[in-house]
């Protein structure tokens, strides 16, 4: 078998033919237009998102496409390349759960829109759906999906889509993928989706909701930023993830705070804390904030290089602290670590997924043929590697310039 070591990203115009084309042999006609939304990796503050911290992601040159349709009807058609398992039903019949699966990212951004007041029934939509957002990567192709289609909507029904437009739709994807998908995850990957700028990172606040974009220039240093595929499918919908925002709940119930952000002192919070996996639960958060700010500090002083030790120490945290890391991130950290890489850490939600290497340019291809060899070794999954260029937020890609206005 030919295994693919490099994803190269494809053509925004590729990918937009693709899932046009799928369009029309579906359902016939023309779409109303075309939308893409990026995947994203977060460079450094992991799983504190939920927790009111700071996080730090970037969006990469991998997007979904949506090619959409209004319709006046209340009915959702949803069809993708990715699957055979295509959904249509009623709008108004959407609820947690319903529709289950990857049409539940779709149906429940307009759900969210609905049950805000912002859309009002009468409005279907028919939607194609094509990505180049690895699936199960831990790139965030389910928020991508979502935002893409939040957009269409918000353009063909003409609701705002500058930055404070965009807000509202941030929020809509998020009581999608929490409340009718069912996986209870933070908001990162909704706002960097929306809000990116190329060759900068979103610093985003999340206790404020407060963003700044930061430069990042790897290549200014002779530097590049892996991202690794480990090809070990990550999956949010289980139990996992919600049983770490629990503890985390759990531990701010007994700090007597509502975030983790609120505490001030992190050595008094963390000795009057009673369970062992509660301080090593909130000690990896309190660090990791605390790490976010120390990188966005080097960045911009462009002491790139430097970087590495704190998303090194970012990896120990998530893998000794919170415990989610995983064989296979495991493996691609120290790999890439024993081949001269500045730093390395698991990235995303974890238990499987993608990781991350800031690497000399120079050590690029001994790190990538360590990581191979440390996982044939291991008999794990072959991992693939991703180009990490910052690059652009949601937009409409088709028709260029048009106003809808129902
Ligand atoms: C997933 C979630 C995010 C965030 C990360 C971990 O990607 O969607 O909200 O919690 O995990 O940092």
């Amino acid at each position: 078998m030919t295994v693919r070591t490099w994803v190269d990203p494809v053509d925004v115009h590729a990918v937009a033919d693709r899932v046009e084309a799928l369009f029309r042999s579906v359902f016939g006609g023309t779409a109303d237009g075309v939308w893409v939304a990026p995947g994203r990796v977060n460079l450094i503050g992991e799983h504190v998102d939920y927790a009111g911290g700071l996080v730090l992601p970037f969006a990469l040159p991998y997007v979904t496409t949506v090619a959409v349709r209004a319709r006046d009807d209340d009915q959702l058609h949803c069809v993708s390349t990715h699957t055979e398992e295509r959904w249509h039903g009623d709008l108004s019949e959407v609820a947690p759960g319903h529709p289950p699966g990857w049409a539940a990212y779709v149906a429940g951004v307009v759900w969210a829109l609905r049950d805000s007041g912002t859309v009002s029934a009468g409005t279907g939509f028919d939607v194609a759906v094509h990505s180049s957002v690895p699936v199960g990567s831990g790139l965030s192709s389910s928020a991508a999906l979502e935002c893409a289609f939040a957009l269409a909507v918000a353009d063909l029904l003409g609701l705002p889509t500058d930055a404070d437009g965009r807000f509202g739709l941030i929020a809509a994807c998020i009581r999608a993928e929490n409340q009718i998908a069912g996986a209870s995850t933070g908001g990162m990957d909704q706002t960097v989706a929306m809000l990116a700028h190329p060759g900068h990172a979103l610093l985003l606040d999340c206790s404020s909701g407060a963003t700044r974009l930061v430069p990042i220039d790897f290549a200014s240093a002779n530097g590049r930023l892996l991202v690794i595929d480990t090809n070990a499918p990550h999956r949010l919908v289980d139990g996992q993830y919600g049983n770490r925002r629990a503890a985390l709940e759990k531990a701010c119930a007994e700090l007597g705070v509502e975030t983790l952000r609120d505490i001030d002192d992190a050595d008094a919070a963390l000795g009057s804390l009673t369970a062992p996996e509660s301080v090593k639960r909130v000690r990896h958060v309190l660090t990791e904030i605390r790490r976010v700010s120390e990188v966005v500090e080097l960045l911009t002083q462009a002491r790139i290089a430097d970087v590495g030790n704190l998303l090194t120490s970012s990896h120990l945290s998530l893998r000794d602290d919170y415990e989610v890391s995983s064989v296979e991130l495991d493996s691609a950290v120290d790999a890439a670590l024993e081949a001269g890489a500045w730093g390395a850490r698991m990235t995303g939600g974890g238990f499987g997924g993608s990781a991350l290497a800031l690497v000399p340019a120079d050590r690029v291809e001994a790190v990538v043929e360590r990581v191979l060899r440390s996982a044939a070794r291991a008999s794990l999954p072959t991992p693939q590697f991703l180009s990490a260029e910052p690059s652009r937020s949601a937009h409409r890609l088709r028709p260029t310039s048009c106003r809808w206005s129902r």
